[in-house]
């Protein structure tokens, strides 16, 4: 398991003709529960494309699920589109006939191009599925919030967010709600999305400033927020940053790892994407487990406490956060492993 080139335990290639399905299941994971992650549908330039993206998110879970202190392994499917879909409910039920005969290691959520709708046909082949019926953005808004709060905390040893100018790149279900959450905290705001118009509007309802998507990025400000695509901060974005703490939404924030190193030799404290906006999978497994609102509250809340410790060892031990958060992820792992042999193999990986 490891976050960029992951081992996988087991991968499913599944091909049915017939109904014209192409898919991969990616299985990282399975140590801490069963494999938890989504099933996204879309166009890829090539399988091997497919399989490379399906075990990259799918280790990512595994790291999710394992820091947010959730039972679940890490696991991640894509559905391959070449052209438009002649029969959608003939696919997602032999995807779902792939899924049943994983026999309950791996367990779909919603992700990019499928629905909850969607999951429920998947579900009807017989597989176990996770659905989120209800919209997790609020929850994983609100675990970043704490996340951001709590960094804020650590590096400038206040206690509130009153003037702190947060950047938020994405005003979608996770980022509006994040940056009304922010502006209600007292924080100044500078706002950025590819919908103008949605930007406009945010904007005028908050007292925000709004720059353009391409310059949020280089803005002036204490923290940036990623609340869109993946892959933002790269060896030529963070040549231009000038927030001194990242923390925020979006998956797969840093294009490469070694960004981390560089962030940590400039003094920007860097919180991992998988430990702040591990709200969602949270959300899904309260669902499951009948939490009560105010149980799943408090776990999604924890995410700040899991960033401040996540920062703190991170300055101490002279490690990037990224090396903390996932070092600790892993050792939950390793510790939970049934295998005595298997675990010392695990830890000296
Ligand atoms: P969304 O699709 O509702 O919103 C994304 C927003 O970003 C849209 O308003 C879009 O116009 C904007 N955008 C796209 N490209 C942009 C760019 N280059 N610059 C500025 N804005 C851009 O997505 P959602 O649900 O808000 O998720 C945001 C991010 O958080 C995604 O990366 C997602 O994978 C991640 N995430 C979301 C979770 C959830 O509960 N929705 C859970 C965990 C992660």
């Amino acid at each position: 398991m490891s976050t960029f080139f992951p081992g996988t335990e087991q991968l499913v290639l599944c091909h049915d003709p017939r109904a014209g399905l192409r898919a991969v299941i990616a299985i990282d994971d399975s140590t801490l529960g069963p494999a938890l992650g989504g099933v996204r549908m879309r166009a890829y330039p090539s399988e091997e494309a497919a399989v490379t993206e399906a075990r990259r998110l799918a280790a990512a879970m595994t790291l999710k699920n394992a820091a947010a202190d959730l039972p679940y392994g890490g696991g991640k499917s894509v559905i391959l589109v070449d052209g438009p879909i002649v029969d959608r409910e003939a696919l997602l039920r032999s995807f779902g006939d792939f899924v049943r005969r994983c026999d309950g290691t791996y367990l779909p959520g919603v992700d990019m191009g499928t629905s909850v709708e969607d999951l429920a046909i998947v579900g009807e082949a017989g597989a176990e599925v996770a659905c989120d019926e209800e919209d997790p953005a609020p929850w994983t808004a609100l675990g970043v919030f704490a996340a951001l709060r709590e960094a804020v905390r650590t590096v400038d040893a206040r206690d509130d967010l009153d003037g702190v100018v947060v950047a938020v790149q994405g005003l979608g279900h996770v980022g509006a709600r994040l940056a009304r959450l922010l502006a209600d905290a007292g924080a100044r705001l500078v706002l950025a999305d590819v919908d103008a118009a949605r930007a406009a509007s945010l904007a005028e309802e908050l007292g925000a400033t709004v720059v353009g998507p391409d310059a949020i990025t280089g803005v002036e400000c204490d923290v940036l927020a990623p609340c869109a695509t993946a892959r933002v901060l790269d060896a030529t974005t963070v040549g231009r940053l000038r927030a001194r703490i990242v923390a925020g939404a979006a998956n797969d924030v840093l294009a490469d790892r070694r960004i981390a190193g560089v962030l940590a030799e400039r003094g920007v404290a860097y919180v991992p994407d998988f430990v702040a906006n591990a709200g969602g999978v949270i959300h899904i497994h309260a669902l499951r487990a009948r939490w009560s609102p105010d149980r799943l509250e408090e776990a999604v809340l924890a995410i700040g406490e899991r960033t401040a410790d996540v920062l703190a060892r991170a300055a101490a031990e002279g490690r990037s956060p990224l090396e903390v958060a996932e070092s600790t992820a892993r050792a939950r792992i390793v510790r939970a492993h049934p295998d005595p042999a298997a675990r010392l193999r695990r830890a000296a990986a």
